[in-house]
């Protein structure tokens, strides 16, 4: 064992924008939205920042275990909506939670930005000797939707979520109340977008005439994304010499029901085995993947027949960049 994830925290608003709701600003209507993207639903944070929501996630995860705080030496934020360029976020909720004296930086990968921070995060606490690190994606995403444009305003929402890791090189492994998992491989990659299938101006950049508005060529992402979904798990898998039937649970991340379904038929793995929550949250960009972790990891909990030595678990996202990135995890007490 060295890097496992201990503890999982999520966190969304109370402010839920419907297809109905969606349909009175916009020409769609929820039969359209539900058969092409599985969204019936968003929370939209209308008063609470990106790090305000990231903050509670990371309280929920904190208080699921029992760790001293100041052995957490590295915070990874991902996000494409933080609150401010600098300090980054980052440090911001280093100050929340009281952490001192820690590694934080930001990063962002668009929605693979969890899957990417879970990676370097790994090998920040390999290389730097780090006990504990906080890896959190969260989102006010909603503040770069164009309420115009119904091609994507029905896709996305806002929300935050977190993963405790622990290094077992650095310290003995603590008990918990549920399952641990044990970062068996990572992969990264991308490609750059050339032709700008996807993207959000800076602050800096904007116009009267290009707003920060989230711009996206669904077609063209979706054929991406379909593509390097499978590409993902097949090299994962084979790396690692685990079969598909030692799978017990894919954590996607959550853009599309279509995409996930088509993921699963092309790799042949079936789709009882993904969890998918897009029904109630749209698409949350780096957000997405610790939310799906954060209630699939609760309903894996309850499970009574889970070996725990010869199962796991495998999580992974794309988005833009164009950017993906793919993580296996082992199963353990
Ligand atoms: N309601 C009703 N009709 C709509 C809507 C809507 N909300 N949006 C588009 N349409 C219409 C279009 O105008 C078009 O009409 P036309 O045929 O008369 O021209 C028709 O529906 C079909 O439009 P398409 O864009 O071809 O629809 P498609 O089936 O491709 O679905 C979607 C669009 C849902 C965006 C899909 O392409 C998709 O999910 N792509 C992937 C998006 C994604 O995963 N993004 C993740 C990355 S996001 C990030 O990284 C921040």
């Amino acid at each position: 064992m060295r890097i496992n994830v201990i503890s999982t925290g999520s966190h969304t608003t109370d402010d839920i924008l419907t297809n109905e709701d969606l349909s009175k600003i916009v020409d769609t209507n929820d039969e359209w939205i539900v058969e092409r993207t599985g969204i019936k639903k968003r929370h939209i944070s209308k008063k609470m920042t990106t790090e305000e929501l990231a903050y509670e996630a990371c309280k929920k995860a904190l208080n699921k275990i029992d760790i001293d705080k100041n052995d957490i030496g590295l915070i990874i934020f991902a996000s494409v909506s933080s609150d401010t360029t600098v300090p980054s976020s980052s440090f911001t909720i280093s100050g929340m939670l009281g952490i001192e004296n820690a590694v934080c930086f930001d990063l962002n990968a668009a929605c693979s930005g969890f899957i990417y921070s879970l990676s370097v995060a790994r090998d920040v606490m390999t290389g730097m000797r780090k006990k504990y690190a906080i890896v959190i994606g969260a989102e006010k995403l909603t503040k770069h939707v164009d309420w115009e444009d119904r091609s994507t305003c029905v896709l996305f929402g806002d929300a935050a979520g977190c993963a405790i890791l622990e290094n077992t090189d650095e310290v003995n492994p603590i008990t918990l109340p549920h399952k641990r998992l044990n970062i068996v491989d990572t992969l990264l990659g991308g490609k750059y977008d050339s032709k700008k299938y996807l993207s959000i101006k800076s602050n800096d950049s904007v116009t009267d005439d290009e707003p920060d508005y989230i711009k996206m060529n669904g077609r063209q992402i979706y054929k991406f994304a379909t593509d390097i979904g499978v590409k993902i798990i097949d090299e994962l898998l084979d790396k690692a010499k685990i079969t598909k039937d030692e799978i017990e649970l894919i954590v996607p991340h959550q853009a599309n029901k279509r995409i996930i379904d088509t993921i699963s038929n092309k790799s042949n793995i079936p789709i009882d085995k993904w969890f998918v929550n897009l029904h109630e949250y749209g698409n949350t960009s780096s957000a997405s993947v610790p939310l799906a972790l954060d209630e699939a990891l609760e309903e894996l909990e309850k499970k009574e027949n889970v070996n725990d030595q010869d199962r796991y678990v495998l999580t992974f996202a794309f988005g833009g960049g164009l950017s993906y990135g793919g993580v296996l995890l082992k199963i353990v007490k």
